[in-house]
């Protein structure tokens, strides 16, 4: 197994172990139930791995990894209201299994959680620590605002979408891999290069995201399909399709995009129609490739071990074909 998959297996354990439900249950209930369907664990095994690749060990990340991976679930449960959505992990969403109101109030808990966790680091890297993970939770929010924005705009730019996803994805994979390997004591030169790589595979994981929302397996997705679609999500896949399209093709994008009242699968089949005849699926997985092949330019210019370059690697050409 490589010291990925190992961190991995590990964040779940960790995770359980440092995460101590208490009273009123109706505020943790939700909480157990979001950390307890798993996930990947990708941002706390990118941490602990980045802490090990320049110290040997990635325990000393483990309280951040965990805090880390608490806030990324804490947006989950906002950003599914916001959303809409239905399915997580392959289970309701906490909005609907409770309501609205739970999801708000444990998702801000999981949000202290997350900080609480995040102060216990070694003293000689906690200011910088905390400054990093404020400032990129605080980018979370403002792509996630964004992200909001362009649902009901209809000019958005290539360029804009990029900025967005930097904002409300990308950063916060950057931001764990460079947390961890403050913590492992990395130069700060290294610490910026491993912050580059993680941008550049966070654009690619979420131009996958985008992908999956309309080409994905459902049941490995664990997410209900089509929902971008639906909410007028303005994906690099929307945005191809709108630059591509013919007057014609133009025409039906524009009707579904401001139809007010539409059956839900009748829009998804038309979109998706629109970006099969144009090939747009092709142009996402080629601007995928790009930021892949800069992070592998990246890993490079790495001061860290060849096995540790090839376990960064192997986890770059993962995102690029995942299919969950
Ligand atoms: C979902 O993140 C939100 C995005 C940034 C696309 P993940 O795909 O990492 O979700 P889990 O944690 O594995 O469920
Ligand atoms: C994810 O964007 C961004 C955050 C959760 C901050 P999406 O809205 O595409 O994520 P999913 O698809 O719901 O997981
Ligand atoms: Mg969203
Ligand atoms: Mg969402
Ligand atoms: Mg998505």
């Amino acid at each position: 197994m490589g010291v990925i998959e190992q961190y991995i297996q590990h964040a779940g354990e960790a995770m359980l172990r440092r995460y101590q439900p208490r009273e009123p249950r109706l505020l943790y209930d939700p909480i157990d139930y979001v950390i307890g369907l798993g996930g990947k664990r990708l941002r706390p095994a990118l941490c602990m791995s980045a802490c090990h690749f320049f110290s040997g060990d990635g325990k000393a990340a483990e309280a951040a990894a965990m805090g880390l991976e608490m806030f990324h679930n804490f947006t989950l449960l906002h950003d599914d209201i916001m959303d809409h959505a239905t399915m997580r992990r392959n289970q309701p969403t906490v909005h609907l299994k409770w309501n609205e109101n739970a999801a708000i109030l444990s998702g801000d808990a999981m949000m202290i959680l997350a900080s609480q966790m995040m102060l216990d680091v070694p003293d000689t890297v906690l200011k910088t620590v905390q400054t990093i993970y404020l400032q990129t939770a605080l980018e979370v929010c403002e792509g996630q605002q964004y992200d909001m924005d362009f649902e009901t705009r209809d000019d958005v730019t290539v360029d804009e979408y990029l900025s967005m996803i930097r904002l409300k994805t990308a950063v916060l994979i950057a931001a764990s891999l460079k947390i961890g390997a403050m913590i492992g004591g990395a130069s700060s030169r290294d610490a910026d290069l491993i912050y580059q790589f993680g941008i550049n595979i966070g654009l690619a994981f979420q131009l996958q995201d985008d992908y999956l929302d309309v080409y994905g397996d459902p049941e490995t997705f664990g997410k209900r399909i089509g929902g971008d679609i639906v909410s007028n999500k303005k994906t690099f896949l929307l945005l191809a399709c709108q630059k591509l399209a013919n007057s014609e093709q133009k025409e039906k994008l524009k009707y579904w995009l401001h139809a007010a009242d539409f059956d839900r699968q009748e829009k998804i089949d038309a979109v998706v129609a629109l970006y099969d005849q144009l090939g747009i699926a092709v142009l996402s997985k080629e601007k995928m490739e790009t930021y892949y092949m800069e992070a592998l330019r990246i890993i490079e210019m790495l001061g860290i071990e060849l096995q540790y370059k090839d376990a960064l690697k192997l986890f770059a050409s993962h995102t690029l074909f995942r299919t969950k």
